[in-house]
């Protein structure tokens, strides 16, 4: 079995029982199944695989903001997958698990000097530019290290898409990319420079995007910008034509990837470029879960308030995009049914899983997973609280790794030091 299921009354992990996992890790933890991440993946690949013809198949590059597990980005590594980074840290990271420089492309909106030379210096595929000055800077970097960085222009397409207004970020007031007009100006700034190429564009509308449909009209854009760009007698090679795709948090309809699939075939296909996609969440959201332990069922006179001892440092999306993370309970699925609110230990109202779910009746002790909890949740994690982080556990089959071990507290002490003056 893949991904998580019950088995005699018990939710697993592919084959393995989340009780036997608390058991042996603790809580709260984060889980991961591989081999959900390995269905995603080729879902993927094979739609494209069907579309497009075999010498004009995608560079699919693993977001990895969603989850930077070293041992996640192995997987996908494995698999054939390339990279998207947005920092020299994850672009260390994915050098580690054994992507080559060739299949990483970096898309950060404010790169630094050391973080564009470590890109360069690992002669990463190609360098995506949202600004004027940041080329600039690239030129800069790039002569002082005698090189020439392929770069491509973030396009902002104004395509209204996304699953909340924080994840929206392809409509002409959000910070990312630039107007029409300015991707003409860039260009012709960029054949005035000797350290830069330009190669292309790039485009990512948002994130979380459920209505496929979203994509077609920023195909569209982007097919007229190149036609505009060759018209004027600029190279147009390679199209990133981003990320996006949605998962299942709740009860949404999945986007249909063979739909998706022929609009790159009809609308990106015939520019005759090199296509890029970028997924993060699709890849990996659905393959983890965050297994807690409800530490009280508290009752205010008011509500029923189940306290995990998980809190929003751990998994922050309900309260930052006011997310929907599907709440089960591990065991015990055939008790009465009753309503609780589901919240963390921490000193935030907005320490709340999710209010009023109906839940078989929990006690205190009990385990209880929080779904859909593999893309933007560890990674988003931090130490509040003084919170040690969690650890991240990943099963495949009957095989289960610690792939990060909890914290303990000389670690969220460590670099923290009292002046002189104070002692
Ligand atoms: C430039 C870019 N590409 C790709 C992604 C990945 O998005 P998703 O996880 O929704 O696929 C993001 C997300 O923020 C992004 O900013």
């Amino acid at each position: 079995m893949t991904g998580f299921t019950l088995k005699n009354g018990i939710l697993h992990a592919d084959n393995v029982s989340l009780i036997d996992i608390a058991r042996e890790y603790g809580t709260p933890s984060y889980v991961y199944s591989a081999s959900v991440i390995r269905g995603q993946y080729n879902a993927l690949k094979d739609a494209m695989a069907k579309a497009l013809p075999a010498d004009r198949q995608p560079l699919l590059c693993y977001a990895c903001k969603a989850n930077t597990n070293i041992a996640i980005l192995k997987l996908l590594q494995t698999l054939g997958s390339g990279l998207e980074i947005v920092s020299e840290g994850e672009l260390r990271k994915g050098l580690t698990a054994g992507f080559t420089g060739e299949q990483i492309i970096s898309t950060s909106i404010g790169k630094v000097g050391p973080e564009i030379k470590a890109c360069l210096e690992a002669e990463i595929h190609q360098l995506n530019i949202e600004s004027v000055p940041e080329l600039y800077h690239v030129n800069d970097v790039a002569g002082e290290m005698g090189k020439k960085a392929k770069v491509v222009f973030r396009l902002n397409p104004n395509v209204h898409a996304g699953g909340h207004h924080k994840i929206s970020t392809g409509r002409k007031r959000d910070k990312f990319g630039l107007s029409a007009r300015r991707i003409m100006e860039i260009y012709k700034i960029a054949d005035d420079l000797d350290h830069v190429e330009p190669v292309g564009l790039s485009m990512h509308i948002g994130s979380q995007v459920s209505k496929v449909e979203a994509f077609k009209p920023a195909f569209e854009i982007l097919s007229s910008m190149v036609q505009e760009l060759r018209a004027e007698g600029h190279s147009v090679d390679r199209l990133d034509i981003g990320g996006g795709f949605p998962i299942r948090y709740q009860d949404e309809k999945l986007m249909d990837l063979t739909e998706y699939a022929n609009w790159v075939r009809d609308i990106v296909l015939p520019l005759d470029t090199e296509i890029q996609m970028e997924p993060g969440r699709y890849m990996v959201g659905n393959s983890g879960v965050l297994l807690s332990e409800n530490i009280y069922t508290k009752q205010t006179g008011e509500r029923d308030f189940l306290v995990l001892d998980a809190g929003m440092n751990d998994l922050i999306r309900p309260t930052l995009y006011e997310a929907y993370h599907n709440i089960t309970p591990v065991t015990h699925f055939d008790r009465p049914q009753h309503d609780y609110d589901v919240v963390g230990p921490i000193c935030e109202s907005g320490d709340t899983f999710g209010e009023s779910r109906t839940l078989p009746e929990v006690h205190d002790g009990d385990l209880i997973a929080i779904h859909s909890a593999g893309a933007y949740g560890f990674s988003m994690a931090s130490n509040y609280n003084s919170r040690p982080l969690p650890p991240e556990i990943m099963v495949d089959g009957d095989k289960v790794s610690i792939i990060r071990q909890r914290q303990g507290f000389s670690d969220i002490m460590k670099g923290e030091n009292i002046p002189d003056w104070l002692k």
